[in-house]
């Protein structure tokens, strides 16, 4: 068994994007830019958006944290968004999920420049990515992806249940797992919240992508041997005992799981740090875009 190391591998792309930054720095261009736009205090945004902003300071981008009241209109939020896409200083930003209820999510997704939308969500990224054409790939998915790549973990042929579809990770990696290409090649069964005898299916896998946020769901006896188990729930469940108040567990039921799998994401340390690697990716392909296009 292999632990897919995401912490790891990460820290790789942080350095070798830092490389790249200092590069752009020392020939006097100016450096990405990524801004983050975060309404309200759900507890785990504020964690992931200040950790989006502080591996920024770390590897020598610009960042702006904008952080606005959960009472903020629709329209503002719009008014926010037109404002950035309109600023030349901002290569790339994106606005954390989930928004506040009476805020419609779709609209304001819409309305971001997708030369900007380093998150991908927009349709005319998410379509792009579908054709495989070249655009900004969503954070989560692409780096399942560099995770198969650097481990050289072989998807081709392979039966991949995906489980979950929702538009940010089970959806969009269901596309890429089965697009020509190494990683991809894969045969791909979505499997959702209305799907039958998911144990017969996951039985069947040999790569399994979790993405459902039920803490420890997929048990030792759902898998079989030699599996590979992508890790994608992130869930804080309750705990008085710890000094936060909560621990951090994924989909999977690990120390058993594991045991039979041939590699496996632990988390946390798996998918979560890849996802801000790949954030950084995207921002840093948004400025050499757009140094090109100037
Ligand atoms: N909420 C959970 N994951 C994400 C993400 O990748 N991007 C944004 N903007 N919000 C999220």
């Amino acid at each position: 068994m292999e632990i897919l190391d995401g912490k790891k591998v990460s820290n790789q792309i942080k350095e070798e994007i830092t490389v790249e930054v200092a590069q752009m720095k020392k020939r006097g261009e100016k450096v990405p830019h990524l801004a983050a736009v975060l309404v309200g205090n759900d507890g785990a945004s504020l964690t992931y958006v200040g950790s989006k902003v502080r591996s920024c300071k770390k590897i020598g981008f610009e960042s702006t944290l904008i952080h606005l009241p959960e009472e903020t209109t629709e329209d503002e939020l719009l008014n926010r968004v037109r404002q950035l896409n309109n600023d030349p200083e901002i290569d790339g930003y994106i606005v954390q999920l989930p928004l506040p209820k009476h805020i419609d999510e779709e609209k304001v997704l819409m309305a971001v420049d997708p030369d900007k939308d380093v998150d991908g969500f927009h349709p005319t990224n998410f379509g792009k990515m579908a054709l495989d054409m070249e655009t900004f790939i969503s954070a989560t998915p692409f780096g399942i992806m560099e995770l198969f790549k650097r481990y050289n973990v072989d998807t081709e042929g392979k039966h991949t249940v995906v489980i979950g579809r929702s538009h940010i990770v089970g959806r969009p990696i269901s596309i890429l797992m089965s697009q020509k290409g190494n990683p991809g090649n894969a045969t791909v069964t979505l499997a959702h919240s209305r799907t039958k005898n998911l144990k017969e299916l996951t039985l069947q896998a040999d790569i399994i992508i979790s993405a459902l946020g039920v803490p420890k769901f997929l048990k030792a006896d759902m898998v079989k041997e030699g599996v590979t188990v992508i890790d994608v729930g992130i869930t804080r469940v309750p705990d008085e005992t710890r000094e936060k108040g909560y621990y951090i567990t994924g989909d999977v039921d690990y120390e058993k799981v594991k045991e039979k799998a041939s590699y496996i994401t632990p988390v946390p340390g798996g998918v979560g740090p890849m996802t801000i690697a790949m954030l950084l990716k995207n921002t840093l392909l948004a400025r050499e875009r757009h140094t090109s296009k100037n």
